[in-house]
């Protein structure tokens, strides 16, 4: 197994390229069961979800090419309609694969995916939601099995809770359902949009779109012709990399980003004392001598992402002052504070809030990476904690993080992969 070796960093400089945004890969190549031809995808991320995805749509018959950056996935020879645990068990998002499929065969199974570290992760909302659309769904052995022998039929759906995989999953439904779908309390996630945006540039009329409130109107089973794309940029990769400029003191430039999807992760590093010069597709972070404590509570988009909860926790342990976490998405999303604590964080938890008193001077030490998210908090800790810390299980971190340890290690990170 891979660790990360990690020495205190003075500054970091200059420029890192944001990858294409892991989140929306996975939708969209899931979207390509949808597809009547051979989908090329360009800027995908080198990460293992993205290869976790291709291998199972390899496995239900699809022909996949894939190159560094970009893929062509071709589901005309797609067969089987069965997602095995085997596959399921390592990333949840192979639950994304139940609406295209069920759209398209009228039958298919999914393993259920089970908790994961950072809490239950139920997808009820996903099957309640093609449940109104006409299919018909058993939980049996551990298997999601849903059939639609009449295909799908458009309906109105209102979500509980703002879902991003959930939304993801009916709207790709909803493509090929026979009729209008739509979806009230629709999350409106950048990667939500993009999957709008395709759809809809292949012909599925799509209104509503970058809103709550989604109407698809469905094909009636006609697969579509989907163009060649490129995925969009990863904002949780750029709001890591703007924390790891924040924490070391650091001016660093991102390129290949979009500043207008990190409005909120802007806004609190602001509040922080970080300032920025922005262009279209370029964020520079200055050097911010002192770093404010700050108060963030994560909520769906546009609000503060619960993926960039864990990094700036990491973030305020070197604030001057109490800081406080809060957070409403996922009950145990606080894995990274045991292993701040053990690196000399001040850092107390009282149900989902997280209160930070700063500043700490960390040390460096073995930590153990719980969760894709929190791995990367800990290299950031890693960065300004004194001595040596040993990130271990970065497998996590490879799920998301394209090449982190040479994008950081580009910048002037002493940061290098070794193996266990
Ligand atoms: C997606 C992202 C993940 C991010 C999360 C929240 C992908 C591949 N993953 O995960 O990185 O952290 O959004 O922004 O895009 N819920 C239910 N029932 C359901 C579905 C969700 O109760 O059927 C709850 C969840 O437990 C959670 C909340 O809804 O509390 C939001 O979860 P959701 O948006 O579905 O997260 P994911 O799509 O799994």
């Amino acid at each position: 197994m891979d660790y990360l070796k990690i020495l205190k960093t003075n500054q970091l400089a200059g420029e890192i390229q944001i990858s294409g945004a892991k989140n929306a890969s996975l939708p969209l190549i899931a979207m390509t069961i949808l597809a009547k031809n051979n989908v090329c995808i360009k800027n995908l991320p080198q990460v293992a979800d993205i290869n976790t995805l291709l291998k199972l749509l390899s496995n239900l018959g699809a022909n996949i090419d894939k190159q560094a950056h970009h893929v062509s996935v071709d589901t005309t020879s797609l067969h089987e309609t069965k997602a095995t645990y085997d596959i399921v068990k390592t990333m949840r998002a192979s639950i994304l694969v139940l609406g295209p499929i069920l759209a398209r065969f009228g039958h298919c199974e999914v393993s259920l995916p089970g908790g994961c570290a950072i809490g239950q992760r139920p997808v009820d909302l996903h099957l309640k939601a093609l449940e109104a659309m006409g299919a018909n769904i058993q939980i049996k052995s551990g298997y999601i099995q849903a059939t639609a022998p009449n295909g799908l039929h458009g309906c109105d759906i209102i979500f509980d809770k703002v879902t991003v995989t959930g939304t993801a999953n009916i709207v790709m439904a909803a493509a090929l359902a026979d009729g209008v779908t739509n979806i009230t309390n629709a999350a409106r996630e950048p990667e939500v949009v993009q999957l709008c945006e395709i759809l809809n540039a292949s012909g599925i009329k799509i209104e509503g779109i970058g809103s709550a409130i989604l109407s698809i109107q469905g094909t009636a089973g006609t697969l579509i012709d989907i163009d060649e794309f490129c995925i969009i940029p990863d904002r949780i990769e750029a709001g890591t990399y703007l924390c790891a400029g924040a924490i070391t003191n650091s001016q660093l430039t991102l390129t290949h980003v979009e500043p207008k999807h990190l409005g909120a992760v802007l806004a609190k590093l602001e509040e922080m004392g970080s300032s920025f010069t922005l262009t279209e597709d370029t964020i520079t972070i200055h050097p911010c001598k002192k770093i404010h404590s700050v108060k963030i509570i994560t909520q769906e988009y546009p609000a503060f992402p619960t993926d960039m909860q864990a990094q700036f926790m990491a973030l305020a342990t070197q604030a001057d002052g109490v800081s406080i976490i809060e957070e409403r998405l996922f009950e145990n999303r606080f894995m990274h504070v045991s292993e701040l604590q053990r690196m000399g964080a001040d850092i107390s938890l009282n149900g989902h809030t997280a209160t930070v008193s700063g500043k700490s001077q960390l040390s460096g030490t073995d930590v153990m990476a719980t969760d894709l998210r929190a791995s990367s908090a800990l290299v950031l800790a890693g960065l300004v904690a004194n001595g040596e810390t040993d990130v271990h299980r970065i497998y996590h971190l490879d799920r998301g993080y394209d090449a982190l340890e040479e994008k950081l290690g580009n910048v002037g990170a002493d940061i290098s992969r070794l193996k266990e």
